[in-house]
């Protein structure tokens, strides 16, 4: 029996989103297509009212917030968002533009089967405002990283990148939206290798498919100005 045909073979996916969810949108239209052979068990946001989860709703998948200002410490937040998330007994975490420093107990917890997008050619520009980051230093290119999620922010084994250019022309969100329409590329791919068993993490190194990836990843050079 194809995996197509047998739902309970699905891998189970919750995805953690703070925002807009548009990386959350990709993920739902590769299900709709049939191209990503994953069930998104939940969606679960630490804001309230975000766009994410009313993408979400629409799409039929079941949605919680958990506010971390209700949580005294990083930990008891963290400890009650593990809880929350193992309650749907997934097989792949993945973070889609949730905008939280994360505990190593929780990075622990999920090594190996934690994925982040973060919008640099990791390992350049770690951290927040890295489009304009990347002007600002002259990079005649800049895009996107998917990697596996370790204690270290933004820092894990880069699994996929897509390079876009940086144009004379270009300001923070001219060069936000080319480079999001790579991650709605990548993300898909990164995550239906990991649920076609292409993709693992192994000694703190991610693998595709047996082989070694390199440090900056599978390449995709974007043709898109
Ligand atoms: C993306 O730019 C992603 O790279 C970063 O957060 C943003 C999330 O966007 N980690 P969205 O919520 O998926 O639209």
């Amino acid at each position: 029996m194809s995996q197509a045909a047998s739902p309970a073979l699905k891998l189970r996916v919750v995805v953690l989103i703070s925002g807009s969810g548009s990386n959350l949108q990709a993920l739902i239209d590769g299900v709709n297509s049939g191209d990503l052979p994953i069930e998104i068990a939940a969606v679960i946001s630490n804001r309230p009212e975000v766009m994410g989860l009313v993408r979400a709703s629409k799409a039929g998948i079941p949605t919680l917030v958990l506010d971390h200002k209700n949580y005294a410490t990083r930990e008891a937040f963290d400890v009650e968002l593990m809880r929350t998330i193992d309650a749907y007994t997934p097989g792949l975490v993945v973070l889609a533009g949730f905008m939280r420093i994360l505990t190593p107990a929780f990075t622990e917890h999920y090594l190996g089967r934690m994925l982040n997008i973060h919008p640099s050619l990791l390992p350049k520009f770690q951290g927040l405002h890295t489009h304009q980051r990347a002007i600002d230093a002259g990079e005649s290119h800049h895009g996107v990283s998917v990697h596996f999620v370790t204690a270290e922010l933004d820092g894990g084994p880069v699994v996929i990148q897509a390079r876009v250019p940086v144009l004379a022309s270009d300001d923070a969100g001219l060069l936000a939206k080319r480079v999001q329409r790579q991650e709605h590329v990548i993300y898909p791919l990164a995550v239906k290798w990991f649920a076609e068993g292409k993709l693992r993490m192994a000694n703190g190194k991610a693998e595709l498919d047996g082989e070694l990836l390199a440090e900056s990843g599978y390449q995709i050079e974007a043709n898109d100005i």
